[in-house]
């Protein structure tokens, strides 16, 4: 991870976080809980603490168990970081929409996505890996997210145009944001350059998949720019795509307008970064386009 010293402001504080487990994070689930919700959660969890900037997320101990709780069994929380629940935020979906979730399993953001909508309207959860829509489905279930279908394409073939309000593309990726936990090794440039194609590939789709004034929120858990910055620069340059500024009350940094020699512009500082010691949780990027 040394490689990022460059783009990550108060290294040190970084590295420190990536020595610590993550801090455990619930976001409740209203299509299934009720206003008890807190008094419930706090039995079980007496020190969990709502998170500052999104009002459905709970902060645990980091050495909670939240998942084997019966909360959890009855989805009235989906146990998820908290950082990981800001694309869905930045995407906002709206109720009665039409929404797809291009890399959906096992559904963390696609039942966001229903419980924002308030089960009104269409979500589509699409994945290629029909092992991991297992847990897709039974997520689905236990979250009672009614408004789900759920569909097992290579996202760069769904096919269809210009049919859906919001796309989501929570795209595979290197992962380093979680690895900075386990190994603080940075990808390797192979996995990188194979994974920015991919990516690419599944943003130009994403921009086919939208109506006219429709919106794709891109997001990765990797801190490599080539999976990032370089992906969104592309879908600018490419596919006409507009870059929208991002406001969030999250903690975060912007995005990176030049690493290692390669420029990828001013307009990047509409881009959000969420470093693990930002939240003590996940690393994340999130670009919000349109059309
Ligand atoms: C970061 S994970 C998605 C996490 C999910 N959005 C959530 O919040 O629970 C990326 C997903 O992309 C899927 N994937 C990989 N290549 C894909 C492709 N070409 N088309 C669609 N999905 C793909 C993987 O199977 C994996 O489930």
């Amino acid at each position: 991870m040394e490689r990022y010293k460059s783009i990550i402001p108060n290294f040190k504080a970084f590295r420190d976080e990536c020595q610590k487990e993550a801090v455990q994070a619930v976001r409740k689930n209203s299509l299934k809980t009720c206003d008890d919700f807190e008094e419930k959660l706090k039995k079980d969890f007496p020190e969990a603490s709502k998170s500052p900037w999104n009002r459905d997320v709970y902060r645990l101990p980091r050495n909670a168990s939240p998942g084997k709780n019966m909360l959890h069994w009855r989805g009235e929380y989906y146990v998820q970081e908290e950082s990981a629940s800001l694309p869905v935020e930045i995407l906002n979906p709206r109720p009665g929409e039409k929404v797809m979730d291009m890399c959906a399993a096992p559904g963390g953001k696609a039942t966001q996505i229903a419980e924002k909508m308030d089960n009104e309207g269409l979500v589509v959860a699409n994945d290629d890996s029909s092992k991991r829509l297992q847990s897709l489905h039974a997520n689905i279930y236990r979250t009672g997210s009614a408004i789900i279908d759920v569909t097992n394409y290579d996202g760069r073939r769904v096919p269809g145009t210009d049919s859906f309000d919001r796309v989501l593309v929570d795209a595979p990726c290197s992962g380093e944001g979680n690895n900075a936990r386990r190994s603080f090794k940075a990808s390797s440039k192979e996995e990188r350059d194979h994974l920015s194609d991919l990516q690419f590939q599944l943003l130009e789709k994403a921009s086919q998949l939208i109506k006219e004034e429709g919106t794709v929120v891109y997001s990765t858990c990797t801190f490599a720019p080539e999976e990032n910055e370089a992906v969104i620069r592309r879908g600018v340059d490419e596919l006409g795509l507009e870059l929208q500024d991002i406001n969030t009350d999250a903690p975060h940094r912007r995005g990176v307008e030049e690493f290692e020699g390669t420029e990828y512009g001013e307009e990047m500082s509409k881009t959000v970064r969420v470093y693990p010691h930002h939240m003590n949780s996940g690393g994340i990027f999130v670009a919000r386009l349109g059309k």
